[in-house]
């Protein structure tokens, strides 16, 4: 006889911590797959390269969405068509794992600086704009504090959120990897901060922890466009809820992106 409490008790627990869709008809055995990755881990793997070129383990088709994602981003004129493009695009599938809706964009379509995220949670799903949830608001504060209200682009390595708001995988930031590129180059900023570990190795193609990052800044090439700008990790504003600590280090790191975004281009 199943006992009805217990399923209960279970199934609240599970949503309190944010696992509140079920997107598979079979269960999955996440400790076996937390076996595998550890034996990964223990035989030297190749060192991953940047997103869209990374040697991630992919399904089937990957090649496949990869070609057709860089080919509706290079065919969107503007970020309205963008956005339509990755709304219509189903190679990641992010898409079938219970999100509502594509989640792009908010912000200034002509800001000096881009910021880039993680992906969406469950608020952003909500709403199908970035950062709208408890860390979003935080990253408001933030922004506003630096003086940089009306002057961003705020968007994510993902567009459609992670079940239970796990960590994008290497493969679902690298197939969403040419939209980003050609929002930034449509965007055209001066330089990008990259939010939290998840953003900053995905962007840069970096394996350190974000602890190391930041503070520090790195040159981000497009891979489509060639296109080249200054990227400056920060620590993710949900780490900051939970560690408020830490605030003064990503202060520290807005004060450095603001002077250089406002330090005056000396004349040739
Ligand atoms: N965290 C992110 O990284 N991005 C969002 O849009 C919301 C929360």
């Amino acid at each position: 006889m199943p006992d009805i409490r217990a399923a209960e008790a279970a199934l609240a627990f599970w949503a309190e911590a944010g696992v509140d869709t079920a997107y598979a008809d079979e269960p999955i055995d996440r400790l076996a797959e937390g076996a595998e990755r550890l034996k990964a881990k223990v035989q030297p793997a190749p060192r991953p390269l940047k997103a869209a070129a990374a040697g991630v383990r992919a399904a089937p088709d990957y090649a496949a969405a990869l070609a057709e994602a860089k080919a509706r981003a290079a065919e969107a004129q503007d970020l309205e068509a963008l956005a339509a493009a990755i709304a219509a695009f189903d190679g990641c599938p992010l898409k079938f794992e219970g999100a509502k809706q594509a989640v792009f964009s908010r912000g200034e379509t002509d800001a000096p600086l881009v910021i880039i995220g993680e992906g969406p949670g469950g608020d952003e799903d909500a709403q199908g704009a970035p950062f709208v949830g408890r860390a979003g608001q935080l990253l408001d504060r933030m922004i506003a504090a630096a003086g940089l209200t009306g002057r961003v682009f705020i968007t994510n390595t993902v567009f459609w959120r992670p079940p239970g708001n796990r960590t994008p995988t290497p493969a679902e930031q690298a197939v969403c990897q040419p939209f980003l590129e050609r929002a930034i180059q449509l965007v055209d900023p001066k330089m990008l901060l990259l939010v939290g570990g998840a953003s900053a190795k995905s962007v840069l193609g970096r394996e350190e922890g974000i602890l190391s990052m930041r503070g520090r800044w790195f040159e981000w090439t497009g891979e489509a466009s060639a296109l080249t700008l200054p990227a400056l990790p920060t620590l993710h504003p949900a780490f900051l809820l939970r560690q408020p600590a830490a605030k003064k280090k990503a202060w520290q790191d807005l004060l450095m992106l603001t002077e250089r975004l406002d330090r005056p281009v000396r004349p040739e």
